[in-house]
């Protein structure tokens, strides 16, 4: 038997620097769904397709292959053979997952390959609806979340280090707009399992809530 961590929680909140850590620390394989959202979304927007036309995403996402493979322990997405890692962090990609990904069809089919994924290896899995839906048997499940305002500061602060310039103000907008679409949508929308455990990361620090996550494990 696999032994499964699920943890999901609001954009911004740490989930995957905080998953990749405990992978390491305690030899899971990461999963990083959002990925898996973000390189079906690019293949709709290298298709020309809009955010409106749920019939052409429902369709178009039959084509999309998406696999992962691990490189030295990074996860790779692969979008029809083709890593597509260096492209999916944009913005524009994060918007067109949040709204593709209320798609019935394109969440089908991304949450087979996950369950797939889990249900042969040790993992620690990302996401929004793994506690409630793709892992409902998890062994551990954790609500990651922390203050918008926090989650803002922080996206501010990586993307000024990148040399980009942004306005606070906006990024805290599109936080909040992101929250609300993957919160109130009618398919597995972002909310915290019953059985899972709620970890508010606005006052910690990366490192203490690896251990408290570790802890939780053991
Ligand atoms: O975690 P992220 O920012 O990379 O995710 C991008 C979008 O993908 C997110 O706004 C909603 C969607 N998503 C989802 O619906 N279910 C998941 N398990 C993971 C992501």
């Amino acid at each position: 038997m696999s032994f499964n961590v699920a943890i999901d929680g609001p954009a911004g909140a740490g989930k995957s620097t905080i998953a990749k850590k405990i992978a390491k620390q305690m030899g899971y394989i990461y999963i990083d769904t959002g990925a898996m959202y973000r390189a079906m979304a690019l293949y709709f927007i290298q298709n020309g397709i809009n955010a409106e036309e749920s019939d052409k995403i429902s369709t178009k996402c039959k084509e999309a292959d998406i696999t992962i493979q691990y490189q030295e322990g990074e996860q790779i997405v692969l979008l029809n053979g083709k890593n597509v890692n260096g492209l999916i962090r944009t913005e524009e990609v994060g918007k067109m997952a949040s709204v593709s990904s209320v798609n019935k069809d394109v969440r089908e089919k991304l949450v087979d390959l996950q369950q797939k994924l889990a249900a042969t290896a040790n993992v620690i899995m990302d996401g929004r609806d793994i506690g409630t839906c793709v892992l409902p048997n998890a062994d551990v499940k954790i609500y990651l979340t922390a203050s918008s305002y926090i989650r803002a500061k922080r996206r501010y602060e990586e993307l000024m280090s990148k040399g980009e310039r942004v306005e606070f103000d906006m990024i805290e907008k599109d936080i909040i707009e992101r929250d609300h679409r993957d919160m109130t949508r009618e398919l597995s929308p972002l909310k915290q399992a019953e059985d899972a455990i709620l970890v508010d990361s606005s006052n910690m620090g990366i490192d203490e809530v690896v251990q408290k996550i570790i802890s939780l494990c053991k």
